[in-house]
């Protein structure tokens, strides 16, 4: 087998963590063009690590190699989470999942529906009307958080304001905790972040053991029901749920969403989603395609193997770079267009290829969820309101730590089209602005 291209360098001054995290695609990218391969090595928090940037070299790491390449323990998502299913192995990985995955089964997502729609209709359906553009990221987290603490905490906006408030406050703090250094520190009149987020998570924690102890329906009792291996599981993984994370990465993706449909030669792609849910999936498809919310994942090597005809020994890291896998060329044709076709055409049945939540035996458990609020959101969207950048031009360039987005905050102008007037069900026909709403909102 051939040595893996690039170096691994020496500990401590060979390592690229910063040059990784300031701007992972670039980072990618400059040494997929200089080993002229998507599969390479350099040095990741200080330990040597294969990255993966081909769609073969992700489904070997993810799928074929599952139980040579494992979840860190020690990754910060378990300082901050405790231990759940994100950052365990084996027996208890398998367990885990399989009580876990039942809460999101077809009949209790067909219930959550209705909960998705009643809280998209309240926070979207003012967009057009506030006399001003919107920041579609801030609009959506908004959403997002609604979302999940309405649905794992059964805690709603509109009935308890201010328990409502304090968790999104508690969630932030605790959230600046993961990106933070860890390093708990407290003196008089200052905390370090990551000492202030242990606090954040503390308070979180009994309100979620209130909860799960105190709700008789709806998702903490049916956790608490579970066969979970310890006490504290039904916990950790409810403040996993609830964290900023998954409303981050729903915001993620709508704004993406709003972002590529916004421009005038997208006026047809946005009449098809409309009328057509298949259409709407294959749209959907391609916005995680080109801005997946998370650049990856990581895992070590429990044995010496390969990955990509490549020697990796064991105890290196392997991170696959999500941005990159969903641009490779060998897959996907014009991997930097957006073009949702390619989905009923030359890459139709190949959503496997994709790895935004991740790809085999250890991928997303909640993607039957997420698609759920996607779709809400999206058809609340196309059937309410044509969209513009406003103003027009901004400068649209992408960061993608923590979740990939806009760097500057992008703004749209929503208009209310009023399809009422619709003939014979032809949405788009009907799709006019209504006489109240200039282009603005
Ligand atoms: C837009 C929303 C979401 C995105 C982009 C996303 C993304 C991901 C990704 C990329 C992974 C795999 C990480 C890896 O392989 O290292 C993952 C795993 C996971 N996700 Fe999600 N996720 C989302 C929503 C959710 C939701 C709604 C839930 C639960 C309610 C959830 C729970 C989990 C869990 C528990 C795992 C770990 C699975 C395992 O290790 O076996 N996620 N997610």
């Amino acid at each position: 087998m051939a040595k893996l291209p690039g170096s691994a360098g020496v500990t401590l001054l060979g390592d690229k963590s910063l040059e990784f995290y300031r701007d992972p695609v670039s980072f990618c990218r400059q040494r997929i063009h200089k080993h002229r391969g998507r599969v390479f090595q350099s040095r990741l928090l200080n330990r040597p690590t294969v990255f993966v940037c081909s769609v073969r070299g992700m489904r070997e790491l993810l799928s074929e190699k599952t139980n040579i390449f494992l979840k860190d323990p020690t990754d910060l998502m378990t300082n901050m989470y405790g231990d759940t299913l994100v950052t365990t192995n084996g027996e208890e990985a398998c367990l885990l999942r399989l009580s876990l995955t039942s809460l999101f089964t077809e009949t209790s997502l067909q219930s959550t529906k209705e909960f998705v729609s009643s809280v998209c209709e309240r926070r979207l359906k003012d967009l057009s009307l506030r006399g001003q553009s919107e920041c579609v990221y801030s609009v959506f987290k908004r959403l997002g958080i609604e979302l999940v603490l309405g649905l794992f905490l059964n805690i709603r906006a509109e009935e308890q304001p201010e328990l409502f408030q304090e968790i999104v406050q508690l969630c932030t703090q605790h959230w600046h905790g993961l990106i933070s250094a860890p390093v708990n520190l407290k003196v008089p009149l200052w905390s370090s972040g990551f000492s202030t987020a242990l606090e954040a998570r503390d308070r979180l924690m009994d309100i979620i053991k209130d909860k799960l102890e105190n709700d008789t329906e709806g998702f903490p009792a049916t956790l608490a029901s579970l066969p979970l291996p310890d006490s504290s599981a039904a916990s950790q993984h409810l403040l996993l749920f609830i964290s900023a994370l998954i409303p981050k990465a729903l915001a993620s993706l709508l704004t993406s969403f709003t972002l590529v449909l916004s421009a005038d030669e997208q006026a047809e792609t946005r009449r098809r989603a409309t009328e057509n849910p298949d259409f709407l999936h294959t749209v959907l498809l391609e916005v995680q395609r080109l801005w997946p919310p998370f650049i990856g994942g990581r895992r070590i090597a429990e044995q010496d193997t390969t990955l990509g005809g490549f020697d990796v020994p064991k105890g290196y890291g392997a991170i696959f770079i999500s941005h990159c896998i969903h641009r490779d060329p060998e897959v996907f044709q014009q991997p930097d267009s957006f073009l949702p076709e390619r989905w009923s055409g030359r890459n139709a049945g190949q959503e496997n290829f994709l790895c935004s939540f991740g790809n085999g035996a250890r991928s997303c458990i909640g993607t039957k969820l997420t698609d759920v609020f996607l779709k809400e959101a999206c058809v609340f969207l196309l059937n309410r309101y044509d969209w513009r950048l406003d103003p027009p031009s901004q400068d649209l360039t992408y960061k993608w730590l923590p979740v990939s987005r806009p760097a500057n905050p992008p703004t749209v102008s929503f208009t209310q089209v009023d399809r009422s007037v619709s003939d014979g069900g032809n949405a788009m026909d009907a799709r006019h602005a209504v006489k109240n709403g200039p282009a603005v909102c």
